[in-house]
Order: structure tokens, then C-alpha cells, then sequence
């Protein structure tokens, strides 16, 4: 048995080609697996990783079914029963917008260097040369339309589970202002699933496939029948992922159209994330006994650390380097700027929230402090803060850095 991913990549560094690339990615989905030592989490996670990445279910080019269980909780009673979700449902029904009122009149040129989808600091050309990496003016530009319409992408097919996740939700959760709340989720998701595909079709007119580690995290919230589970998953985890990746490219793209399509969604994932806060605030203190709320804790940090290592964009990998390692590949995506400020706004939000619902206990402090997390630990979390607060402060962020 090879003890450990060197072995695993000096191995797979013999071998020809495709086959190099299937037993790379043999080993990587073993290395998931062996990841997730606590059995509860190899039982939430596990089925959900063989399909996504050993079957690779979202690639089969075909609708994939994916079976949901869950117990919906009707109440014939109607109760006002949560003032915070009944504020953030009237603020929710202000917040209504149509994507048909964004610029789409915009001439998005993607290769036009003046106004960059993702200016070229956000690859870093040091980096890509450091890694061996050697691209001319015009192909680095076509790099970084390929990088922006495969992130665009996977915020699109993310997109998807959110609005499948918050129907599911909103049938589940016990609060019936929450409900309510719910109905204007399900609707804004539905509105981004519309304006991403838009603009992926009408100005990249690219579209990339569902990252594999993207697939394993929604199949395993779809198929998990806990609710508290799907909404810690989908309303922190993924919304936190979705706000920092949006944030990120919100503050780096130069492009006015997609700027504009960000600050919109932005706004609409603040609420989200504060809807998320706020349900399982009050849920895990009041109705989980100790050791099911140790299981969230686990849950919730491993989680957070497979976000962070393992959105290795191979999508572009095979389009555009298929004969480099994929070791190499996975050192390159570790050191480049824009994925980097990408990770530290995922934690600055999501460390605070978790935080907030009570999931950053003493006894799983110190694993937080070894992977070097301490510093977002004091961060305001998403009932502490405004959309309006959080684009200001990505603006000013912008404003800095030019400076
Ligand atoms: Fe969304
Ligand atoms: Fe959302």
C-alpha cells in the first residue's frame, strides 16, 4: 500500500498520459477518503465521493439524479415565531431585483487587454513562470478567459444546489418565518442561476463542466436527510465559499457588466448567510444534545479544510497543460495570488459564522489554530454586518490596492 501522496505522485509520474491522469485521480479520491477518518464523516461524505469522483457523475454529459429525503414540517397554525427571519424576509421582498435591468447592452470583449475580466496579478505572471508556465501577450489573455468562464462556471452549477438546497430547506425547517424567508431565497437563486448562464452564454460563450470536489459537497447535502445538515452546508459552507469567491472576483474584475451582476448577487448571499446564522444559532444551542453537535463541529471543520485544498481547477488542466503532472498543476493553483485572497475572504467569513452558531468550541479550537486560522476568529459574523457593509469594504480593499 503507498503510504503517502509523494509516493502516490512519484508513481503516477511513470506512467503514460491518460492513464497517468485516471491513476492521479484514483489516488486523490483515496486520499478524500482516507481524509475523513471519523466514520460519521466518512458515512456523510463517502457515497457522495465515490460518485462524484470515482463515477464522475456530474461529467456524464446526461441529468443526474440524485435522490432527496428529508421530512417536511407543515404547521397549520401559521405562527409568528421568529422576529429576525420575519426582518429578513420584509427585507428580502425590498431586495428584489430583475436581471433583465443589469447592463447586458455591455460589449464584453474578453480578450480586449484594457478592460480585463481578471487583471493579470490575479495569475501573477511570476508564478506561472516560477512553475514553468511560458504563455505569449495573446495566449495569456485567452488563459484568463478560460480561468474567469471556469469560475463563472462553478458558481453557476453551485447556483443550481443553492436553489435546489433552499427549496428543500424551506420545506424542512421548523420556523414558519422561516418559511416565509425561505420563498424569497428560493426565488433569488433561481434569478442567479439566470444571470451567471446569461453571461456565460452571451458574453464568454464558454461553459465548463462541474468540478468534481463541487459535486461531491452538493450530492452529499442533497442526499443527507438532516436538516440542519443541508442548511449547515449549503447556508454556511457553500454561501461562505460562494461570498468570498464573489467578493474576490467583485474586487479584481475590471469588466463594468459583471461587476455590476457580482454587487447584485452579493447582496443577495449577505441575507442569506445571515438567514443561515440565525436558524442554526438557535437550533444548535437549544435542540442538539452534545454529541450531535460534536459531530457538526467535526463536520463543519473538515468541510472547511476540503474547500480549501482540493478546488484544484483540472477542468483547466486538462484544456490547457494536459501534459504537466498534475502535482505540479496542484503547486501552481497553490500559489496563485487571486486563489490565495480568494481563501482568506472564504475564512474571514466563515470562521466569524461558525463562530456564531457555536461550532468553534474548545475542543475544537486548537485544530482551527493549527491550520492557521486564528487570526479570523474575531471577524464580524453575517448578523453583524450589512450587504452594504461588506461591498464597502471590499470597495475600499480595491481602493487601497490601486493606490
Ligand atoms: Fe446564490
Ligand atoms: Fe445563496
Amino acid at each position: 500500500m503507498l503510504g503517502t501522496r509523494w509516493d502516490a505522485d512519484r508513481l503516477v509520474n511513470l506512467l503514460p498520459g491518460r492513464v497517468r491522469v485516471q491513476v492521479d485521480e484514483f489516488f486523490e479520491a483515496l486520499a478524500l477518503l482516507a481524509e475523513l477518518r471519523d466514520p460519521r464523516l466518512l458515512y456523510a461524505l463517502g457515497p457522495a465521493g465515490v460518485r462524484g469522483m470515482l463515477l464522475k457523475r456530474g461529467k456524464q454529459g446526461a441529468p443526474t439524479r440524485i435522490r432527496a429525503s428529508h421530512k417536511a414540517h407543515f404547521n397549520w397554525e401559521y405562527p409568528a415565531d421568529q422576529p429576525e427571519m420575519a426582518e429578513l424576509y420584509a427585507r428580502a421582498k425590498q431586495g428584489q431585483w430583475r436581471a433583465e435591468d443589469l447592463p447586458w447592452s455591455t460589449d464584453v470583449d474578453p480578450l480586449n487587454p484594457e478592460v480585463p475580466l481578471i487583471p493579470s496579478s490575479f495569475l501573477g505572471p511570476d508564478v506561472l513562470r516560477e512553475h514553468g508556465v511560458r504563455l505569449s501577450a495573446a495566449e495569456e489573455l485567452k488563459f484568463r478567459h478560460s480561468v474567469t468562464a471556469w469560475m463563472l462556471s462553478q458558481f453557476l452549477h453551485g447556483e443550481q444546489g443553492a436553489l435546489f438546497a433552499a427549496a428543500q430547506v424551506t420545506e424542512a425547517v421548523q420556523f414558519f418565518d422561516g418559511k416565509l424567508y425561505g420563498a424569497t431565497q428560493v426565488m433569488d437563486e433561481g434569478r442567479h442561476v439566470e444571470v451567471f448562464s446569461r453571461y456565460l452564454d452571451e458574453k464568454l460563450g464558454r461553459l465548463y463542466q462541474i468540478n468534481d470536489n463541487l459535486y461531491v459537497l452538493i450530492d452529499s447535502l442533497m442526499t443527507d436527510s438532516r436538516w440542519d445538515m443541508k442548511f449547515l452546508g449549503m447556508q454556511i459552507m457553500i454561501e461562505g465559499l460562494a461570498l468570498g469567491a464573489f467578493g474576490t472576483l467583485y474586487r479584481q474584475t475590471r469588466e463594468p457588466l459583471l461587476k455590476q451582476l457580482l454587487r447584485m448577487v452579493i447582496q443577495d448571499e449577505a441575507r442569506h448567510v445571515h438567514y443561515g446564522v440565525v436558524a442554526l444559532r438557535d437550533h444548535i444551542r437549544d435542540e442538539l444534545s452534545a454529541r450531535e453537535r460534536a459531530e457538526r463541529e467535526d463536520w463543519a471543520y473538515e468541510v472547511a479544510l476540503l474547500m480549501r485544498n482540493r478546488f484544484m481547477a483540472y477542468e483547466i488542466h486538462e484544456e490547457w497543460f494536459p501534459a504537466m503532472p498534475r502535482a505540479r498543476w496542484r503547486r501552481l493553483v497553490g500559489a496563485i495570488p487571486g486563489m490565495n485572497e480568494f481563501r482568506q475572504v472564504m475564512f474571514s467569513r466563515l470562521v466569524p459564522n461558525l463562530r456564531e452558531i457555536g461550532l468553534l468550541t474548545p475542543r475544537v479550537l486548537p485544530r482551527y489554530e493549527r491550520a492557521g486560522l486564528t487570526r479570523f476568529f474575531g471577524g464580524a459574523s453575517a448578523n453583524q454586518m450589512t450587504a452594504e457593509s461588506m461591498l464597502e469594504g471590499l470597495d475600499r480593499q480595491t481602493i487601497e490596492d490601486a493606490a
